[in-house]
C-alpha cells in the first residue's frame, strides 16, 4: 500500500495533466529587503526632507512560482516587493543572479518584480538620476539588500516547489480607495464611464485572488502605498505590506514576522490615480479662511498652492502621520482577501506561458486604424508633475523655488546638466503637455529617466497578468485588461473564462500612463505619463462600439501584438529592442559611510541609558527603553532584527517580539559627530490578549571602530511583568 499509493499519485496526476492542466508545481517564498534605515532619502514622495530615523515595519519581498508539472520549461515566478517601483537596474541584477544559480530556469521573460508601491521604504535603489536626486545619487545598501532579498525569496520559493492547484475569484473592497483625480477621470467618454458605475465608477472596487490552497495567495486591487504620510521618517510597507503581515500573522501568529510558511501577496494594480485617502483632499492651513475646507477641486490647490491641500486617510484624527489609516486600510484588504479565501473558488486549469520584450518608448512609432503614423516621444516631464498629488504634494525640492535647490547637494552638481530645451519636435510631440524637465534628452551625467521599458504577460490557465513598467491609471489599466482579454479570446488562446488583471508598477519605472482624454487635462497623472499622448492610453472603439478593431496605442498595440505567444504552442518568439543600458557603474552616490561610533566616556554600546519606567504594565500601555546605541547602516541585520521583546518561559527567555511587528518601534538617534555616540529607543506598544509574565527589551546593535571591524553587540532592559 505505502508503495503503490505513491505512484497512484502520479499517474492521477498524468491522467488530470492530460484532460487539462489543472495542477502545478507551486512555490512560495519570502525574505527581507529592509536597507539602510536611518540616514538615507525614503523613496516613494520624493521629498528631500524624508530621512528615514528607525524602523517601524521591515520590507519583504514575496515570490510565487507556478510551473506545469510536466516540464521545467513551463514556469513563471511573480515577486511582489514591498518597494515603490521597480527597476531596471535592481532587475538586471535579479536576473545575473538566478542565472548564475539555475542557469536558463528563471529569466528576464519568466521573472516578474512587481511592486507594492510603497512610500515609506528605503531610498537610492533606483538606476535612473531623477528619482535619485532627493536620495543624494545611488544607495548600493539598498540596492543590494533589494537584490539579495529577492534573489532569497525565489530560492525559498523554488525549495518549496510541491504539486497543488490553483483556485481564483474576486470581490468587492469597500472603502479601500478614492480617485484622487476626478476631475480627469470626468474627461472620459460619458459612454464608458457609464459602463463601470455598478463597478465602482472612477476606480475599480474589486480585489481578484489567485489562491494557493493552505499555502497563500496572490492578490490585486488597485491602491497607494500613501496611508503613511510624507513627514514620517520610520522605515514601513504602508498599506500592502501591513495587509501581508496581518494576514500572515493571523494565519501563523506566533511565527515572527517574515518567518511564516503561508504567503500572503498583497499586489498593486491599475494604481494610477487611486488613492487610500478616503475621506479626500483638505486644506491643511492653520490661519487662513479655508484651513479644513476641501482643496479647490481641479488644481487640488488650497489660496492657490499646492503645499497645503492634503488627502486624509480613514484614521486622520487617530495619529498624525497616518499609521492608523495604514492598518486600517491593510484591513479591508485582508477582510476581502479573508472571505475570498474561505469560499470555493472557481479552479484554474491550462497551460503556463510567458511573453516578454524590450520596448524603446523614444519616438516608437505605430500604425493607426485610420493609417496615420504616431510616435511616441522621449520622456519628459509636465509641469504638474512638480506639483505633486493630494497624497504628497509638491514633488522634488528643485521646483519649490530657486533658494530651496542649495540645500542638495546633489542637485547641485546635476543643475549644470539641467535639461535641454525641447526641440519644436519634442513640443509637438508631447502637446498639450507643457514641458518642465525634457528628460529623455537628459542624458548626463546619465540617463534622467529610462526609455527602454519591459513588457510582460504571464498566462497562468485562465488568468492573464499583464505585467506594467508604470502605473496606469484607472480608465487605462480597464482598456488595457480589455483589449487583451479580447485579443485572448479572438485569438482562441482563452475562451471566454478569461481573467485579465493588470500588476505594476513592475521590472521599469516609466511613470505614469494615463488614458488620452485624461493626458489631455495634464493634472499630476497625465504631466507623469512621460513618453508622450501615445503613450496614453486612446479610447477604444472595441469597448465603446464592442467591434474588434486594431490597436490604437503604444501600450495597447504592444501588449494585444504579444498575445499569440501566450498560444499553447507558440509560433516562434517576438521581435524586441536592445535592453536598457547599464547605468550602475557610473552611478554618483554622496551618501557618505559611517565613520566610526563610540560610546560616551564610561559607557559601554547597548548600555541602559533610560530603563523601562516601570515594573508592572499591562495591555495598551507603552514600555520604553533608550540605549548607548551605534549606526544600524553598520549591518542592515536583514532576515534578523534589531530588537526583541522576550518572554520568559520557564528559566528560558523566548523572544516573542522583532522589530516587524507593527507594536515595537526602533528609532536612532546621532547624538555627536564628532564623538561618534549615538541612542536608540525602543518601545513596545502591549498588545490586547499579550500572555501575562514577565518580559524585557532587547537592543541588537553593531559598531564600527575608527580602525578595525565592525562588532555585534547587545543591550537588555530590566525584566517587566504584564498583567
Ligand atoms: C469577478 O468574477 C466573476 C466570476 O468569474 C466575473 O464574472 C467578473 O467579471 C469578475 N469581475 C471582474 C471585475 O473581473
Ligand atoms: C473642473 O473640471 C471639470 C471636469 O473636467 C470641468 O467640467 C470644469 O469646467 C472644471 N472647472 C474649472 C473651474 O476649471
Ligand atoms: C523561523 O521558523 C523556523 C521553523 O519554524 C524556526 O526554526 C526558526 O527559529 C524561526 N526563526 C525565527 C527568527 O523565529
Ligand atoms: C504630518 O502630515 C499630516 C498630513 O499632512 C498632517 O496632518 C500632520 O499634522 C503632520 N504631522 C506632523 C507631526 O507634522
Ligand atoms: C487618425 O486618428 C488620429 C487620432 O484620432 C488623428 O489625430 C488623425 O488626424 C487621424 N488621421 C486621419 C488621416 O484621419
Ligand atoms: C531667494 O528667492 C528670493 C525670491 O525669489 C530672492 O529674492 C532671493 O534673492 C533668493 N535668495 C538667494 C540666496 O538666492
Ligand atoms: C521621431 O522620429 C521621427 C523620424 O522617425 C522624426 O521625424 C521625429 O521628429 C521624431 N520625434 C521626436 C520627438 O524626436
Ligand atoms: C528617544 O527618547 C527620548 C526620551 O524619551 C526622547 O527625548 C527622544 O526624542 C526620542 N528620540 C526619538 C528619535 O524619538
Ligand atoms: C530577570 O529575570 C531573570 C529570570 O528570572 C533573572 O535571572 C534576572 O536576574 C532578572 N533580572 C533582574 C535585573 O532582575
Amino acid at each position: 500500500m505505502t508503495r503503490l499509493l505513491p505512484s497512484f499519485l502520479a499517474l492521477s496526476t498524468v491522467v488530470l495533466n492530460a484532460v487539462a492542466q489543472s495542477q502545478y508545481l507551486l512555490g512560495l517564498g519570502i525574505a527581507d529587503i529592509t536597507g539602510p534605515v536611518v540616514e538615507t532619502n525614503m523613496m516613494g514622495y520624493a521629498s528631500l526632507a524624508q530621512t528615514d530615523s528607525g524602523l517601524h515595519q521591515r520590507q519583504r519581498a514575496r515570490a510565487f512560482i507556478i510551473g506545469e508539472t510536466a516540464t521545467t520549461a513551463n514556469r513563471v515566478v511573480f515577486v511582489n516587493a514591498d518597494i515603490a517601483m521597480g527597476d531596471t537596474g535592481v532587475r538586471r541584477a535579479i536576473l545575473a543572479a538566478l542565472a548564475t544559480k539555475y542557469g536558463d530556469l528563471y529569466t528576464a521573460q519568466n521573472v516578474a518584480i512587481s511592486s507594492t508601491h510603497q512610500h515609506s521604504g528605503v531610498g537610492g535603489y533606483l538606476e535612473n538620476l531623477l528619482p535619485q536626486i532627493t536620495s543624494l545619487g545611488f544607495v548600493k545598501q539598498t540596492y543590494d539588500a533589494i537584490v539579495t532579498g529577492v534573489v532569497l525569496a525565489i530560492d525559498r520559493a523554488h525549495a518549496s516547489l510541491q504539486p497543488g492547484s490553483l483556485t481564483l475569484g474576486n470581490t468587492t473592497v469597500t472603502g479601500g480607495n478614492i480617485n484622487r483625480s476626478p476631475t480627469a477621470y470626468l474627461a472620459n467618454p460619458a459612454a464608458e464611464r457609464a459602463m463601470y458605475e455598478s463597478e465602482g465608477g472612477d476606480q475599480d472596487k474589486f480585489m481578484s485572488l489567485l489562491s494557493f490552497g493552505t499555502r497563500g495567495f496572490l492578490s490585486w486591487f488597485p491602491v497607494h502605498g500613501t496611508s503613511i504620510y510624507e513627514n514620517n521618517t520610520l522605515v514601513s510597507t504602508d498599506n500592502k505590506g501591513m495587509a501581508a503581515y496581518l494576514y500572515e500573522a493571523s494565519v501563523e501568529p506566533n511565527a515572527m514576522p517574515g518567518n511564516q510558511t503561508f504567503v500572503a501577496g498583497f499586489a498593486q494594480a491599475n494604481v494610477g490615480d487611486t488613492s487610500p485617502n478616503i475621506l479626500g483632499a483638505f486644506c491643511e492651513s492653520p490661519g487662513q479662511p479655508y484651513d479644513g475646507q476641501p482643496c479647490q477641486a481641479n488644481t487640488s490647490t488650497c489660496g492657490g498652492t499646492v503645499e497645503d491641500c492634503h488627502g486624509r486617510g480613514p484614521g486622520f484624527r487617530l495619529d498624525s502621520f497616518g499609521f492608523h489609516s495604514n492598518e486600517m486600510i491593510a484591513q479591508v484588504q485582508v477582510d476581502a482577501a479573508k472571505s475570498l479565501m474561505s469560499k470555493s473558488l472557481a479552479p484554474v486549469t491550462g497551460t503556463v506561458r510567458s511573453v516578454h520584450i524590450n520596448l524603446n518608448m523614444a519616438n516608437h512609432s505605430f500604425v493607426l486604424p485610420n493609417g496615420t503614423t504616431v510616435n511616441t516621444c522621449p520622456a519628459a516631464m509636465g509641469f504638474s508633475f512638480a506639483g505633486g498629488t493630494t497624497d504628497g504634494p509638491g514633488s522634488f525640492d528643485f521646483v519649490q523655488g530657486d533658494n530651496s535647490t542649495s540645500q542638495n547637494p546633489l542637485w547641485d552638481i546635476v543643475k549644470s546638466f539641467i535639461t535641454p530645451i525641447p526641440s519644436a519636435a519634442q513640443v509637438a510631440c508631447q502637446f498639450p503637455k507643457p514641458i518642465l524637465l525634457n528628460t529623455g534628452y537628459a542624458t548626463l551625467p546619465y540617463p534622467w529617466s529610462p526609455s527602454t521599458v519591459d513588457i510582460q504577460m504571464f498566462k497562468v490557465g485562465n488568468l492573464v497578468m499583464i505585467i506594467v513598467p508604470g502605473e496606469l491609471t484607472t480608465m487605462a489599466g480597464r482598456r488595457l485588461r480589455n483589449a487583451v482579454r479580447a485579443q485572448l479570446i479572438s485569438d482562441g488562446i482563452i475562451d471566454n473564462s478569461a481573467y485579465v488583471v493588470v500588476s505594476g508598477p513592475a521590472n521599469t519605472y516609466g511613470h505614469y500612463i494615463t488614458t488620452r482624454e485624461e493626458y489631455a487635462i495634464q493634472r499630476y497623472e497625465g504631466a507623469s505619463t512621460i513618453f508622450g499622448p501615445c503613450a496614453s492610453i486612446f479610447p477604444r472603439p472595441r469597448i465603446l462600439l464592442n467591434a474588434l478593431q486594431s490597436p490604437l496605442e503604444a501600450y495597447i498595440d504592444k501588449y494585444t501584438s504579444l498575445v499569440p505567444f501566450l498560444a499553447d504552442s507558440p509560433n516562434g518568439t517576438p521581435a524586441t529592442d536592445a535592453p536598457p543600458p547599464e547605468l550602475q557603474s557610473s552611478a554618483i552616490s554622496l551618501q557618505t559611510g559611517v565613520v566610526f561610533d563610540a560610546a560616551p566616556i564610561g559607557k559601554k554600546f547597548g548600555q541602559v541609558l533610560i530603563d523601562v519606567a516601570n515594573t508592572a504594565y499591562k495591555a495598551g500601555d507603552t514600555v520604553f527603553a533608550q540605549f548607548v546605541g551605534a549606526n544600524p547602516r553598520n549591518n542592515l541585520r536583514l532576515e534578523g532584527t534589531f530588537l526583541n521583546v522576550d518572554h520568559l518561559a520557564g528559566n528560558v527567555w523566548t523572544p516573542v517580539r522583532s522589530d516587524s511587528h507593527p507594536s515595537t518601534i526602533y528609532q536612532w538617534t546621532r547624538v555627536s559627530t564628532i564623538l561618534g555616540t549615538s541612542n536608540v529607543n525602543i518601545s513596545w506598544t502591549i498588545e490586547p490578549n499579550t500572555p501575562a509574565g514577565t518580559y524585557r527589551l532587547r537592543y541588537f546593535g553593531d559598531s564600527k571602530p575608527l580602525i578595525g571591524s565592525i562588532s555585534a553587540f547587545t543591550g537588555t532592559s530590566s525584566n517587566f511583568t504584564v498583567a
